[in-house]
């Protein structure tokens, strides 16, 4: 079934368009925007190779006939200036002298859509771009919100979305069926963002994810249309209130996020995204009972449906040092202050500041593989 989302913003209002052998429709939809009388997909090697002919034939039987498009290797190391510098001459070359209206077409993963939507905020000082996300976390995270951006190096080291900007897309249209040739991996990696969903703001589908769980890991395409609505709504929710993280609200986002960063960052990036958020996800609920906010039979909930869809729970390759330092580089760390996000109940949160090195660090301890 088809599921359309509508999100507002001050800035901007766009559909999000869920279901299952949709992609056909994409002519359509953008026609009705009256974007785009000339696109240029942006996708990577993988992506482009398993669906850009279907997509590039169907703009072209909808007498979109102008298509150009920019690939750029896979992976998160190419989410980089130089890659970026290339697109935007590529782009430029297409649009030169043509004066069509011109929309950008982000076809693949976090890493395409973050890059395609900051080459469209920057490029003519912004022209529209549609997103047609490809991963499960995709699907469900970095394609709506409109947050795009690049990694930049900067004295030898990498700094994850340093650079970029708030742009919201024009379109949203999230092909399930596109999915069915997503690594497990992968599918994984956005489930962790949806249980994380469903711990911050919504009790039922953290239920239907365990209950589901089979039909889930199976790419049942309702399974994932359900999933994928469900989270697209709690994100649009958070992101109406709050579209700049200016109000402590869009915040709540990061469950899971403080320690998952700092795993992923003491480990050098060996742990992904999703299994990295999962491990905070168990920590920072464990953080909460500590401190007397949540019960200890909802901090097991948590772990057993992290565990059971196959998750990990414990951290490898990096000590317990190392992410207390990496941990004091986080962004949400002000003036010395740790900020956690932190479970009351599965289906709500509350924001914390200045919670006791000494609990963190006892509750990283036993999570530590040694
Ligand atoms: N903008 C935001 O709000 C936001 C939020 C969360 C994460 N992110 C960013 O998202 C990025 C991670 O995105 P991701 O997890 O989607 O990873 P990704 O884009 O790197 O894709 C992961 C892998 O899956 C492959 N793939 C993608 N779709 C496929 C398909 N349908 N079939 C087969 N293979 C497929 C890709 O080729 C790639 O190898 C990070 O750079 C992160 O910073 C952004």
């Amino acid at each position: 079934m088809l599921k359309t989302i509508v999100l507002k913003t001050n800035s901007s209002c766009y559909k999000i368009v869920i279901g299952s052998n949709i992609i056909h429709g994409l002519a359509s939809n953008i026609k009705q925007l009256n974007i785009a009388e000339s696109i240029f997909i942006i996708s990577s090697p993988k992506i482009f190779g398993l669906y850009g002919k279907t997509i590039v034939s169907g703009l072209k039987h909808s007498c979109i006939n102008d298509v150009g498009v920019g690939i750029f290797p896979d992976g998160e190391n190419n989410k980089s200036w130089s890659n970026y510098e290339e697109l935007l001459g590529r782009v430029l070359d297409f649009d030169n002298g043509k004066k069509k209206k011109m929309t950008i077409l982000a076809l693949g993963g976090g890493v395409v859509g973050d890059m395609a939507g900051f080459v469209a905020s920057t490029y003519r000082r912004g022209v529209p771009f549609v997103q047609i996300p490809t991963t499960m976390l995709s699907a469900v995270d970095s394609s709506i919100g409109g947050k795009t951006g690049i990694d930049f190096k900067r004295k030898g080291k990498i700094i994850k979305n340093i650079v970029g900007s708030f742009y919201q897309p024009s379109l949203v249209l999230t092909d399930i069926s596109l999915q069915k040739t997503l690594p497990k991996k992968e599918l994984l990696n956005g489930l962790s963002e949806v249980i994380k969903y469903g711990i911050i703001k919504d009790v039922e589908l953290f239920q239907f994810v365990d209950k589901s769980l089979k039909l889930i890991l199976g790419y049942v395409p309702s399974a994932l249309e359900y999933i994928i609505d469900k989270s697209c709504a709690i994100k649009r929710d958070i992101v109406q209130l709050d579209e700049k993280e200016t109000k402590n609200i869009r915040a709540i986002l990061n469950y899971g996020h403080t320690i998952g960063h700092a795993i992923e960052g003491a480990g050098n990036f060996k742990t992904n995204h999703g299994e990295a958020v999962a491990i905070g996800m168990v920590c920072e609920a464990e953080i909460a009972v500590k401190l007397g906010l949540l019960p200890k039979n909802k901090c097991s909930q948590i772990e057993r449906l992290i565990s059971k869809a196959g998750l990990p729970v414990k951290i490898e390759g990096c000590s317990v040092n190392s992410l207390m330092e990496t941990m004091k580089y986080d962004k949400k760390f002000q003036k010395g202050q740790n900020k956690f996000i932190l479970p009351v109940d599965i289906g709500k949160v509350t924001v914390k500041t200045g919670i006791p090195e000494q609990i963190i660090h006892s509750v990283l301890q036993t999570r530590i593989v040694k």
